[in-house]
């Protein structure tokens, strides 16, 4: 089952610029699609009009075949990480990841219970049962960004959309929680949209890569695939010979310690 869907989706900002141009992708049930490309090739606005904080220029945008162009974010059940993850200070830890659900209005609305539930649940998962009734400040840039993971989860997203999460982390918290992702996707099977510009990241998450340059898809398919047979030039250079240098770089530094 497909879930969701963009076709021939436009995005023109109000200054004329086309920041993604007729994009045809869908993301199946369950998936882990990596979105992959150069700082500025239109990863992020591909993801925020799905998310509903950026209007549809042209082309719809599909969340199990129900159009949603103009639906609001709220409405749209989608969890979201982002690269600030902006925890509020004031709150312990146990308030930050039962925020938005208590906030919630009408039919949404859940049970104390219920929201202590998923609370505890999440903090189980994200190992963070011990530091509920801290503050951030109090917590480890890792342990934040696994709250801001946790504020996501607790909603039971259809589609759980990250942008650059780990950008901040220094680079062995960055491997830690690249793991911890993929095994809580793994565990809960949610749908999952992951923005990055790193070839490794995009290479150990994704089940398929959707690989963008200048607003336009280059290729999408499993991250092997594209290694081994790249579309065109840019995946070529971009993705494989990235690889390849760094594998030599590896491989040098291996044979100098011998
Ligand atoms: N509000 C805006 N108005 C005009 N142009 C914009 C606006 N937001 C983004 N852009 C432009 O659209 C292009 C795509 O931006 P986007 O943020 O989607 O890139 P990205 O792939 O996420 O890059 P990065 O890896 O640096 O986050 C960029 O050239 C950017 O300058
Ligand atoms: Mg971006």
């Amino acid at each position: 089952m497909v879930q969701v869907e963009y076709k021939n989706v436009t995005k023109t900002y109000e200054d004329g610029f086309e920041a993604v141009k007729e994009l045809n992708l869908d993301i199946k049930d369950g998936e882990f699609l990596v979105l992959l490309g150069p700082s500025g090739c239109g990863k992020s606005t591909t993801l925020r009009m799905l998310a509903g904080l950026e209007e549809v220029t042209d082309g719809d945008i599909l969340i199990d075949g129900l159009k949603v162009n103009h639906l609001p974010s709220g409405a749209r059940g989608l969890g979201m990480v982002f690269q600030s993850y902006a925890l509020y200070p004031h709150m312990t830890i146990s308030d930050n990841l039962s925020f938005g659900l208590r906030m919630s209005k009408g039919e949404e609305k859940l049970s104390t219970e219920e929201i202590n539930k998923r609370v505890i649940e999440a903090a189980e998962m994200l190992d963070l049962s011990d530091h509920l009734d801290k503050k951030p400040k109090e917590l480890s840039g890792g342990q934040r960004q696994r709250v801001a993971l946790g504020r996501a989860l607790v909603r039971q997203p259809k589609v759980l959309l990250m942008d650059e999460p780990l950008s901040n982390l220094d680079a062995e918290l960055r491997h830690q929680m690249r793991n911890e992702i993929r095994r809580l996707h793994d565990e809960l099977g949610t749908t999952t949209i992951y923005v990055t510009h790193d070839q490794i990241e995009a290479m150990t998450l994704a089940d398929r890569v959707a690989i963008l340059d200048k607003g336009i898809l280059q290729q999408h398919t499993s991250p092997l695939d594209a290694y081994n047979n790249p579309a065109n030039e840019f995946v070529r250079t971009f993705l494989c010979r990235h690889i390849d240098d760094l594998v030599e770089t590896a491989n040098n530094l291996f044979n100098d310690t011998k």
